[in-house]
């Protein structure tokens, strides 16, 4: 698929158009950004890493029934996905108090939450993405009631199904953020799960240690953070380094005579 113009540049990703109208190049970037851009920096391999983690994530959503914009992955940076209109609402899921929640209301970091709260903050750089309520949703027209409940169930299924995917690797799922888009294919108008899904979108802990294996070591200037993305892929099984891949052997199965009676 050829690369055409850019539509779009945000801060840690890029999309082209490709010569199929419903179709795009989301393109991962090594920037890192934080506090709303006042904190910049570029990590070498960031988008590399995240590429990888985001389409394996979305390509074991959609295995369990959620649609997402994710085609397939065409490269080491980029991904051939459905071009879609971005609802300018960042869903926000928690289930440990950490971030903002801590800061806005107190709570106590590690705070475990009796059942996922669901948070909105509209997209907007200028105000800081403040954070709305479903009736500003509803009121400012971002979205009808039924889009806005639908994607409050699909939100909950993807955090089920992303705490269990990150438990059964010995990793907490503190929090995250996704975001959706209105695509129009066929004319069909569908809402499907769009952005990326990754260490940048999520906060992440070893569950033993509760050490960060997310943007949180950026933000708070841990270091190490191509590290900790490497740690999340290797555990997810995405990262073969070479030196840890030894061939399985295979013994041959003994032939088992049978006595002619
Ligand atoms: P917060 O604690 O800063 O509100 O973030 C909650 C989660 O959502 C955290 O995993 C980071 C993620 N997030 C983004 O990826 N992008 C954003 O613009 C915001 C506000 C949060």
């Amino acid at each position: 698929m050829k690369k055409g113009k850019k539509i779009y540049e945000g801060k840690a990703k890029i999309i082209f158009a490709t010569e199929d109208k419903n179709l795009a190049i989301q393109h991962f970037k090594d920037d890192a950004t934080a506090y709303n851009n006042q904190k910049k920096d570029i990590i070498e391999g960031k988008g590399i890493l995240n590429n990888r983690i985001s389409e394996h994530i979305l390509s074991n959503l959609k295995q369990i029934g959620i649609k997402n914009h994710l085609v397939k992955r065409i490269n080491m940076r980029e991904q051939l996905v459905k071009l879609v209109e971005i609802i300018p609402i960042e869903f926000v899921v928690r289930n440990i108090a950490s971030g903002s929640l801590t800061k806005r209301l107190g709570i106590e970091d590690g705070t475990v939450l009796e059942y996922p709260l669901i948070e909105y903050c509209l997209k907007n750089d200028e105000l800081g993405d403040p954070i709305v309520s479903r009736e500003h949703i509803l009121a400012f027209k971002w979205m009808n009631i039924l889009e806005l409940d639908w994607i409050n169930e699909e939100v909950k299924r993807i955090n089920d199904f992303l705490q269990g995917m990150f438990r059964g690797v010995g990793i907490k799922l503190v929090d995250f953020k996704v975001e959706f888009g209105r695509s129009q294919i066929n004319e069909k108008n569908e809402i499907i799960l769009a952005d990326e899904i990754s260490p940048d979108t999520c906060r992440l802990w070893d569950a033993n240690t509760d050490k960060k294996l997310d943007k949180d070591r950026f933000r708070k200037d841990l270091g190490n953070l191509i590290e900790a993305y490497q740690e999340i892929a290797r555990r997810l099984d995405i990262l073969h380094e070479q030196t840890n891949i030894r061939p399985l052997k295979f013994t041959k199965p003994k032939a088992v005579k049978i006595k002619k009676k």
